[in-house]
């Protein structure tokens, strides 16, 4: 019999995640699976554009659950992740990342003594005011299998105990942004957008600690509209983001558009002059990319394209976002091999079915 599986998505970030692994298991035969869509992100832009562009298969399952506090968020995704899950009888779930649904995932199956497979484990920001980083942390602790994206990620692990079942396999966006790259057509995106390759910055703001306190979200303004000396800046603005930035001024030269999906985001983030994000998976995108990236956050997981000089941190000070910018535009730095080669999919796939 097949290994049978569920995936458990819901955010932006695990679609782009999920798909080199959905399209993994439909093309073997010792698993199966299917998806299970919280339905936390909805609008066609944040939700319906990914599983077109990456070809993902129609969820078996959708909870709707839609927005919410924490709380009542991932308490509806609990409930209905419950009911899927004893229909469904699945032999492991899978889950991804650091998100409501991430965590909702893994508690609702470790309570029904579902094995959990938590994919890009290990990561942390030691920031305990994320709530990425509480979902984080509690979804490695239940899960049974704990795939890394490399060592520092292992390394985590081994050091809150959890050393049974913890495989370092790479990160499944550098599958994703190699099938997405071989579809994409740079030239005419950027004609789409009207930039010059290497003449422009892309930037994207959505973090809670960033969007919900004006005056931060102002000094990321100030700290854009200083970038926009040197180029312009597009800034595709998620949902959460774009009614805060009412009321506040935006600087010339900064052209807000729409959320984009993973084609366009990979197109520009290749061409842009550099990046400036408070995203995660952006960060890493970037890195393979080789576009220098400014993270507008005062810490980062991952610590490894900070330490090759690629991304520098700079938290929302409008001086340092200026300075950081100069220093993209200028230096260059070797590039090593990080999380990974682009075969994550195939190597968590193996060490599901053996284990
Ligand atoms: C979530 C994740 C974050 C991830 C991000 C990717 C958590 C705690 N955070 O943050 O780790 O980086 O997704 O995008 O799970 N909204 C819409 N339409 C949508 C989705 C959201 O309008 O389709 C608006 C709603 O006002 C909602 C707000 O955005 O309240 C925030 O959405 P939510 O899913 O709670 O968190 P994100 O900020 O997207």
């Amino acid at each position: 019999m097949p290994l049978k599986t569920l995936t458990v998505v819901g955010a932006r970030p695990e679609f782009v995640q999920t798909a080199p692994l959905a399209r993994e298991i439909t093309a073997r035969k010792d698993i199966v699976g299917a998806l299970v869509h919280t339905g936390q992100h909805y609008d066609y832009e944040m939700s319906q554009v990914f599983f077109s562009q990456l070809e993902l298969p129609e969820p078996a399952h959708h909870l709707n659950v839609g927005s919410g506090s924490h709380g009542v968020q991932t308490g509806a995704m609990l409930a209905g992740l419950d009911d899927v899950y004893l229909t469904e009888r699945p032999d492991l779930v899978i889950t991804h990342g650091d998100t409501n649904s991430t965590l909702a995932a893994a508690l609702s199956a470790a309570k029904l003594g579902i094995p959990v497979a938590h994919v890009e484990a290990g990561l942390r920001s030691w920031n305990r005011t994320m709530p990425e980083e509480l979902n984080r942390v509690v979804t490695d602790h239940l899960s049974t299998w704990l795939f890394c994206p490399g060592e520092v990620a292992a390394d985590n692990l081994r050091a809150e105990g959890l050393r049974n079942c913890v495989h370092v396999v790479g990160d499944l966006m550098r599958d994703s942004l190699l099938w997405t790259m071989r579809t994409v057509d740079v030239a005419q995106t950027l004609e789409r957008f009207g930039v010059a390759p290497g003449r422009f910055f892309l930037a994207t703001v959505h973090r809670a600690e960033n969007t919900d306190d004006a005056g931060r979200l102002q000094s990321i303004l100030e700290g854009l509209r200083r970038a926009t000396i040197h180029y312009p800046v597009v800034f595709p603005a998620h949902p959460r983001t774009r009614p805060l930035l009412e009321g506040l001024d935006m600087p010339t030269g900064v052209r807000l558009v729409e959320p984009i999906g993973h084609a366009d985001a990979m197109a520009l983030a290749g061409e842009a002059a550099a990046v400036l994000t408070d995203s995660g998976g952006l960060q890493k995108e970037v890195y393979w990319l080789k576009t220098p990236c400014i993270t507008m956050r005062n810490e980062t997981e991952w610590i490894e394209t900070v330490e090759t000089g690629w991304n520098r941190l700079t938290g929302a000070d409008p001086l340092a976002i200026e300075a950081a910018v100069e220093a993209a535009l200028r230096e260059r730095h070797p590039h090593p091999e990080l999380y990974g080669d682009g075969n994550a999919a195939r190597r968590i796939v193996d060490h599901l079915v053996t284990s």
